[in-house]
């Protein structure tokens, strides 16, 4: 039996939404005020799902605190009180726009890519921007 398992992590972070592939009308078009030049911030809840087996031993389906350590260091220590847009790598250096769409799709990458291959596998990423905002990629 397949159990899925869910937790919360939270972050901080500001960005401003602005694409250089588009004209100042166009980038005003369509992101109205997030692009706004000196930008914004979101209190970002993160939740990772994971789907694995009940441990006849344990009786757990995932090693929580291992979860939270990569957690934290794959995202939450890099995330957390920065400025997106300047900060991090894979948007400054890119031009990636920090939507929360590629928010999620960069956080998903750097989970696989840290992910211990003994565990249970990742199965759904979601990112709640504001209350009325949430983004998900489901895996499984
Ligand atoms: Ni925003």
């Amino acid at each position: 039996m397949t159990v899925r398992v869910t937790r919360r992590y939270r972050f901080s972070a500001s960005h401003r939404l602005h694409s250089d592939q588009l004209n100042d009308q166009q980038n005003d078009r369509t992101y109205g005020k997030c692009n706004n030049p000196h930008g914004h911030g979101h209190n970002y809840v993160l939740e990772v799902t994971v789907a694995g087996p009940v441990d006849s031993q344990t009786g757990l389906a995932v090693d929580g605190a291992a979860l939270d350590q990569l957690v934290y260091q794959e995202i939450i220590r890099r995330y957390d009180h920065r400025n997106l847009n300047e900060e991090l790598p894979e948007y400054r250096d890119t031009g990636l726009v920090p939507t929360t769409e590629n928010v999620l799709a960069c956080v998903e990458d750097r989970l696989q890519r840290a992910w211990h291959p003994g565990w249970p596998k990742l199965a759904r990423v979601r990112l709640l921007e504001t209350n009325n905002n949430t983004f998900e990629r489901q895996l499984t």
